[in-house]
């Protein structure tokens, strides 16, 4: 079964058609980031205008390459939850379109199952094995969720305020590190001292997280550091910073970071050791830090390429929503939602 799948949740705009749930043969991406470096974020009405460009474009590469034409097109899936209300308007709206008028079942996916099943995506891994914990780790979400089997998700864990990419990305403004701040903190990475600064682990006990007051420990050490009051404008600090500063406070943070995550991990391991396997998801497992830190735990990464958004994981969780029972959505009532929670999609 060939599924085309589209993304356009946040400030990607992908599209891939995917055989099966886990042979990729197609797989577009096109980033904003170069419009939003210059701001250090996301704005939600331009992300959603360069959608509207490049969407068309996007969906006919992804057939192109995957030497198809619409007659060899078995589904259409989409994002429909949770992310940007503009963004996540053009993407259903391009797919009940072209599912109305190639006649195409339509299928809606919620973005963070997506992220888990990039983790299906590679044909010559042994796939995971459930009862399994996934730990979806984006720039919107922090959740461990506990999937019994495909398609079925209870959230175990979750943060109280910042998602773990925000919190990069908050830092590296802080540190005047370019947009997205993920990659930019763990190249910084490369060259400073995890050990330099101590920053403090959140006094959360149970299983939900909370990155808020990690990224104002950071801004207060970076004060404290360069001798200026808490009153000291945040975006000024960078100009104080030697590069080395820079580099050790990158390579603290993303210390502290992860090992917030992996302990949250091991607490949920034990409150479910019936698990078999162990899944990274989102735009944060590309971090190669975290894959080394965590290989003691023969846990699962997507390829680091499908670790961010894209059209390819889409098109697979569709395939066993499918497998699962799900059935198509009517293309003319098919409904955003911004905010809903993977439980309820
Ligand atoms: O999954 P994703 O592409 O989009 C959302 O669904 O949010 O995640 C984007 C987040 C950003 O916060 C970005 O800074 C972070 O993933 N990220 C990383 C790395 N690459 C991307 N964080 C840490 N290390 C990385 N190498
Ligand atoms: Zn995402």
């Amino acid at each position: 079964m060939k599924i085309l799948g589209i993304e356009t949740s946040c400030d990607e705009t992908a599209a891939a058609v995917v055989e099966d749930g886990t042979k990729i043969l197609s797989n577009v991406v096109v980033s904003q980031i170069d419009i939003f470096a210059e701001y250090g974020g996301v704005i939600p009405e331009v992300a959603a205008r360069s959608h509207l460009e490049v969407i068309l474009p996007v969906i006919d590469k992804a057939l192109s390459d995957a030497n198809c034409n619409w007659g060899d097109i078995d589904a259409i899936a989409v994002t429909h939850a949770p992310g940007l209300l503009g963004s996540l308007l053009i993407g259903t709206l391009t797919a009940r379109t072209l599912a109305i008028l190639h006649d195409k079942p339509l299928y809606t996916v919620h973005h963070l199952k997506s992220h888990v099943y990039a983790n299906w995506l590679n044909p010559k891994m042994n796939p995971p094995e459930f009862p399994l914990l996934a730990l979806v780790i984006s720039g919107g979400h922090t959740q461990v969720l506990y999937m019994p089997g495909h398609n079925q998700f209870e959230i175990i864990g979750t943060t109280r305020d910042d998602a773990v990419g925000e919190c990069f990305d908050k830092v590296a403004k802080i540190l005047g590190l370019p947009y997205p701040g993920g990659p930019s903190i763990s190249k910084a990475a490369l060259s400073g001292d995890a050990t330099k600064y101590r920053l403090p682990h959140p006094k959360v006990t149970d299983l939900d997280f909370s990155f808020s007051g990690l990224k104002t420990a950071v801004l207060r050490a970076v004060q404290k550091e360069v001798d200026v009051p808490i009153s000291y404008p945040s975006h000024q600090l960078k100009e104080l910073l030697s590069e080395q500063q820079i580099n050790d406070f990158a390579a603290s943070f993303q210390k502290t970071a992860v090992d917030i995550l992996l302990e949250k991990l091991q607490i949920a391991l034990a409150e479910r050791p019936e698990t078999r396997s162990i899944v990274f998801a989102g735009g944060v497992s590309a971090n190669q830090f975290l894959r080394r830190r965590a290989s003691s735990l023969s846990a699962v990464f997507p390829e680091p390429t499908l670790s961010g958004d894209n059209g390819a994981m889409v098109a697979g969780a569709c395939f066993y929503e499918i497998e699962s029972g799900v059935q198509p959505v009517d293309p003319y009532s098919v409904n955003i939602y911004p905010r809903t929670s993977i439980e309820t999609a």
